[in-house]
């Protein structure tokens, strides 16, 4: 799965990327670049700033110094609902979704941001408003149909609160693939998973790129998830990129070791 000629324009970017928590420097000046269609993992102990990138990205954080792009134009300034149209979506390290909300609801509402039509048309129950929401239930199910049985059939009526935690991180990446985006960042997606459940995510993430086009940026700390759907692995310490390259490279990095032995993390 390499990609050795990548287009000239990175779909994402950072340059000099800071972002800093009253004393705390969680962000340290960091570069990077994400091509389309790449899977690209960011690695490193915990608190090294990974989850921090994704909040800048998704403008849930503000940047302190540097530039965020997203198709040659600055993220910066915007809200995350803009963010989101852009087409940005992530998950996140611990599952967000609307609990007394049915399977199929949760991925309806998450597809509000490409939507046309308003509260007025809700209300008046109009025709055009019928339609849309008859479109949005297709394409709600289309992507649930992505994850087979697992939240298709009887599962689209079931509250997300009674599905089990495999299922609700599933359903989390399905709210994402639902705002019809170009990148999505996936913030641990199989961390509290069995193997099974892993090996089973770990091929859904490389189909995610291959069958849907989607550009992914994955925070993994299980290295055979990461040496699995890996394009480019990004490590971060401290804020700072302390190595990228493939796999193979990457965690024969000595520098890679240290940082990880370092902090006694297990990854
Ligand atoms: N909203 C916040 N306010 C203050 N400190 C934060 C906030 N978010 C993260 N941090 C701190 O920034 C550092 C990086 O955190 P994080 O990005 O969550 O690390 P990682 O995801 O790599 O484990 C940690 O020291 C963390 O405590
Ligand atoms: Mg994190």
């Amino acid at each position: 799965m390499s990609h050795d000629a990548p287009p000239e324009q990175p779909l994402l970017e950072t340059r000099g990327l800071s972002v800093d928590f009253g004393g705390l420097t969680a962000l340290d000046g960091l570069d990077l670049a994400v091509y389309p269609g790449e899977i690209v993992s960011v690695i490193g102990p915990n608190g090294a700033g990974k989850t921090t990138l994704f909040n800048a990205i998704t403008a849930t954080v503000s940047a302190s110094e540097g530039d965020i792009r997203f198709e040659g134009e600055s993220l910066i300034g915007l809200d995350p609902n803009r963010v989101t149209a852009r087409g940005i979506a992530r998950t996140f390290q611990n599952v967000r979704l609307f609990a007394n909300m049915t399977v199929l609801e949760n991925v309806m509402v998450s597809q509000h941001c490409r939507t046309r039509q308003s509260v007025v048309g809700a209300l008046l129950w109009t025709k055009a408003f019928r339609r849309e929401e008859e479109e949005i239930a297709e394409r709600g199910k289309q992507v649930l149909s992505f994850f087979g049985s697992r939240l298709t059939g009887y599962r689209f009526d079931q509250p997300a609160f009674t599905l089990s935690y495999a299922n609700r991180r599933r359903l989390e990446i399905a709210r994402a693939m639902a705002t019809q985006p170009k990148l999505i960042l996936l913030d641990e997606p199989v961390a509290g998973m069995n193997p099974t459940e892993s090996a089973e995510l770990t091929g859904l993430i490389g189909r995610l790129r291959d069958e849907w086009g989607f550009a992914i940026v994955v925070i993994e700390h299980d290295m055979e998830v990461v040496r699995e759907v890996s394009d480019r692995v990004i490590v971060l310490d401290h804020g700072v990129k302390i190595a990228e390259g493939d796999y193979a490279d990457v965690s024969a990095d000595p520098q890679v070791v240290e940082a990880y032995l370092g902090h006694g993390a297990s990854a």
